[in-house]
């Protein structure tokens, strides 16, 4: 049995990727922040004995308190674990946040990428343990190139961008310094029904939803015309997958190859719920109007704008699919849009349903 370390367990990916590798058959290691409030609900359907069902034997599951950022901690877990496979999923993720606390974004997601290579060296792991690091789109930044690829130069602009490229490039390191198998997957923005809630995807489909069901009356959006190559969480982690089974240690970049507007996900996912939306106005002007109604949906607040942004994301899966096998188009657009929203309009009536049972 393959034994697996997923630092950032708790987080979007790193749930689906602890499901997918325990269906696979491995034994799986997630290392969880200690929290003050409930921090594993996306753990959910593994913790749960009657959601994990047979083949989700949550026997082989087992959780550890840690943080990167706590060398002796990553060396203990690490010595304790002795993964075949780590993947480094740990992050400050959000990019606007990343503006308000750069030195900390740094020390989890430049450092503590540091601190995992290490620990593998320090051990002598060295050619037991492979390293996934989470690489991003946003080392491409402002684009050097359309569409992106492996060989696409990088121009971070924000301090998560930045960090993040220390761990890209440690890795690099330590895989051409140590001959481990270390690699990046360069992945572009990927979404799901557990993507953090204040990323704009989720943001809008919740929106949507909540505007629906009359819970919420409007909107308020930053940059619309920000354009990105938007995937499935689920498919893309079984891309990282991929990776590490591959015959050599090669950093990969994980895209649909197809990029669309906030405003465009704003339209189909108010689609979805029924509604109409028709644009008026320019800039911080522009508003989204229900068609059939004539009420403000949607505006812009400038607080949601970033100190440089990345105008736009797209990114050329073909090595990935060349060499991997992998589907970039497994779940186009549309139907990821429908996902999310279908999730949400259910989030929300439930939360009514519980809500009324109190009342
Ligand atoms: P996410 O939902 O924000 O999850 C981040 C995870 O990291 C959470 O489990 C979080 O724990 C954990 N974490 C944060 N700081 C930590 C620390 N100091 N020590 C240990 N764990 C820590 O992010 P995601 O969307 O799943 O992304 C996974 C990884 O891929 C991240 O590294 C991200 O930067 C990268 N990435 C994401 C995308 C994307 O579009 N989703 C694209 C490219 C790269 P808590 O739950 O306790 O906060
Ligand atoms: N979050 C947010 N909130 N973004 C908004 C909003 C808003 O209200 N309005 C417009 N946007 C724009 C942002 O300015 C950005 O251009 C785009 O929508 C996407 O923002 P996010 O969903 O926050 O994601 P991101 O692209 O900045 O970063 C995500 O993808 C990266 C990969 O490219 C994160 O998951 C990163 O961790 C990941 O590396």
């Amino acid at each position: 049995m393959k034994r697996a370390l997923i630092t950032g367990v708790t987080g979007q990916d790193g749930s689906y990727l602890a499901e997918f590798l325990l269906e696979k058959g491995y034994e799986v290691h997630g290392v969880i922040r200690r929290s003050s409030s409930y921090n594993q609900e996306r753990l959910e359907d593994i913790l749960d004995d009657e959601a994990a069902g047979a083949l989700l034997s949550n026997q082989n599951f087992h959780l550890h308190y840690g943080d990167v950022t706590d060398t002796s901690n990553v060396i203990r877990l690490m010595s304790e674990i002795r993964p075949d496979e780590l993947y480094n999923l740990a992050a400050q993720s959000h990019v606007r946040v990343s503006f308000d606390m750069p030195g900390y974004t740094l020390d989890v997601d430049g450092k503590g990428t540091l601190n995992i290579l290490e620990a593998v060296r320090i051990l002598g792991l060295t050619d037991k343990t492979k390293v996934y690091q989470a690489s991003t789109s946003e080392l491409y930044g402002k684009v050097q190139e359309v569409p992106q690829k492996e060989t696409t130069p990088f121009y971070p602009r924000s301090p998560y961008g930045v960090a993040k490229i220390y761990g890209f490039w440690i890795t690099k390191n330590y895989r051409e310094s140590y001959n481990m198998f270390a690699v990046n997957g360069i992945l572009f923005n990927h979404e799901s029904e557990r993507r953090g809630e204040t990323f704009v995807t989720r943001k809008i489909s919740l929106a949507a939803a909540r505007i629906a069901q009359g819970k919420q009356k409007k909107l308020s959006l930053g940059n619309l015309d920000s354009l990105r190559d938007w995937g499935y969480a689920k498919d893309y982690v079984e891309c990282m997958w991929l990776i590490l089974q591959h015959d050599k240690p090669e950093d990969f970049v994980i895209a649909t190859g197809e990029m669309h507007t906030v405003r465009e996900f704003v339209e189909l996912a108010f689609n979805h719920v029924g509604i109409e939306i028709e644009w008026t106005g320019k800039g911080v002007d522009e508003r989204g109007i229900n068609k059939a109604t004539g009420d403000v949906l949607v505006d812009v607040d400038p607080k949601f704008f970033r100190p440089t942004e990345v105008d736009q994301l797209l990114g050329d899966p073909t090595k990935a699919r060349t060499l991997l096998g992998w589907n970039p188009t497994k779940t186009s657009f549309e139907e990821l849009v429908r996902i999310m929203v279908q999730a949400d309009m259910k989030k929300v009536e439930k939360e009514e349903r519980v809500k009324k049972m109190f009342d």
